[in-house]
């Protein structure tokens, strides 16, 4: 099997939500970096007004998804065209390159992440 990338950034998960920001800051069809207090990053996304977050960095050679176009439901890594879902995390280059995907809840118009 092929070596991918590892996400030395990849969250670790606690259980806990992690206030990120305001909806307004992240429009419609647009991705945001977020970086977490111990340094870590996930992409956040807004299909549409549903918020979705999953790792940030490509499994192929590590360029960050959050600044790649998205295409309705499905991001696409700028670098070699590497589609992934931005709700489960799937890969749909690389069977076995699946993100981590990271549940949002939005409140009083504050978007948390679970991480
Ligand atoms: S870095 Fe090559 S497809 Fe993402």
């Amino acid at each position: 099997m092929a070596k991918y990338k590892e996400n030395k950034r990849k969250p670790h998960r606690e259980g806990k939500l992690h206030t990120v920001g305001k909806v307004e800051n992240v429009p419609a069809g647009r991705g945001a970096t977020v970086k977490l207090k111990d340094g870590t990053e996930v992409a956040l996304f807004n299909v549409g007004g549903k918020f979705s977050a999953i790792e940030n960095f490509c499994p192929h050679k590590g360029y960050p998804l959050a600044d790649s176009r998205l295409y309705g439901g499905i991001v696409e890594c700028d670098l070699h065209g590497w589609r992934f879902d931005v709700s489960s995390g799937e890969c749909f280059t690389k069977k076995d390159c699946s993100l981590e995907a990271y549940e949002v809840v939005i409140e009083d118009g504050w978007i948390k992440i679970l991480v």
